[in-house]
């Protein structure tokens, strides 16, 4: 079965680099860039050149590293943010710029103080003057996702007759539902003239929790680019999380979806760049988080003991993940403590599982887990 390509954007160096002391050096940039490169993502965002000059010496030096993916620089629709964002990126093999205006009531009221109509000339110019410098520019409507349809349509239709090969969609503060956001892509789709030339990309913010699934909503509307960052740190909540767009595509083949993302590196460079970031991952974290696939229920380690696929949908080998684990506490049954014992090396009769079971429910009860070291005690005490 044929399934359609989906790019995947990754804005960790820049929407993610945004979360408070998250900041890194260049040399740590440059890490995560060639590991992001090695992931198999098709576009690097590197930064945003204009807001430091540090920040254009990293965007500057991935550009010159990075081979395979585009690499992109980040500007308002501002003329001295373009030349700068356009010097940045001058040396990738693949160079991009991505300039946008907010489009929603709220940005052109009360953040740029603006009418309509500037709004649009703001956009052309923008646009009109990167694809001076590169030939691949993508064009954000910021607040997309609180923009009325119509005059969304407009702006995009605008900016795509100036030269926009990609138009991003963000849905900046996280509020679109997903049908919501599928519809507004699906509108898009079939209300912009020559959109059918270019990339249609999403842009989710996590404010209520929904970035992944109006991501997913976007792409099952039209969209071909999803915009994301390891781990989803990004803005105030976050921003998509890329594992959790690459693995969705995965396990629902009948999307016809896929990505060229190396599945099995996800869980180290999730590590990775949390340990660098410095922004811890919460354990119970989809796809990547220290409990994604452990199981301490007694109900669901017997079902997974049996078979894995009981209360796993997906094969931990597949994010880089060894095996699922079996952790004991005291809500933890027999099946999984004879588990336990049999892999560090004791083979328990029934009887002696009995034994040693209402030994370990004492030692459970007392702490939150049971580790490897209780075992080999409990062990010890099997015949007392
Ligand atoms: O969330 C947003 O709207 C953005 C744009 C700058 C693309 O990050
Ligand atoms: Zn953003």
């Amino acid at each position: 079965m044929d399934r359609q390509k989906i790019q995947i954007f990754d804005t960790t160096l820049r929407d993610g680099e945004q979360v408070p002391g998250c900041k890194l050096n260049t040399k740590e940039k440059l890490e995560v860039a060639e590991r992001l490169e090695f992931l198999g993502v098709d576009v690097i965002e590197a930064g945003f050149p204009i807001s430091s000059p540090g920040d254009f010496e990293s965007v500057q030096a991935i550009s010159k590293l990075v081979k395979n993916a585009t690499v992109c620089a980040l500007s308002r629709a501002v003329e001295k943010d373009i030349i700068t964002a356009a010097e940045a990126v001058k040396h990738a093999v693949r160079p991009r710029i991505h300039t946008g205006i907010g489009t929603s009531e709220s940005h052109i009221k009360y953040k740029l103080n603006t009418t309509r109509e500037k709004i649009v000339e703001r956009a052309v110019a923008a646009v009109t003057l990167a694809k001076k410098y590169v030939e691949d520019v993508e064009f954000y409507a910021e607040d997309a996702g609180r923009t009325d349809n119509e005059f969304l349509a407009y702006v995009c239709e605008q900016a795509i007759k100036a030269g926009a090969t990609v138009v991003n969609i963000p849905d900046t503060t996280g509020y679109c539902l997903p049908s919501e956001y599928g519809e507004k892509i699906a509108y898009l789709k079939f209300n912009v003239r020559g959109i059918e030339n270019v990339t249609i990309s999403t842009h989710c913010h996590n404010d209520l929790g929904m970035a992944t699934a109006n991501s997913i909503a976007g792409v099952i509307n039209g969209a071909t680019q999803i915009e994301c960052t390891i781990n989803g740190i990004g803005e105030r909540a976050g921003n998509t999380a890329l594992e959790e767009v690459v693995m969705v595509l995965q396990q629902h083949p009948y999307l016809r979806k896929t990505t060229g993302i190396d599945t099995k590196q996800l869980t180290a460079l999730s590590k990775y760049v949390s340990e660098t970031m410095r922004v811890p991952v919460q354990p119970n974290k989809a796809i990547v988080g220290a409990n994604a696939f452990a199981h301490s229920s007694g109900i669901h380690q017997d079902g997974v003991i049996k078979r894995r696929d009981t209360y796993e949908i997906i094969n931990p080998k597949d994010v880089g993940v060894d095996h699922s684990s079996i952790i004991l506490t005291a809500r933890s049954g027999r099946a999984a403590l004879a588990y336990r014992m049999k892999n560090i090396g004791y083979e328990l009769t029934r009887d002696e599982l009995d034994v040693v079971y209402a030994n370990f429910l004492q030692v459970a009860d007392s702490k939150k887990e049971v580790f490897d070291e209780d075992l080999h005690e409990l062990s010890d005490l099997k015949y007392q």
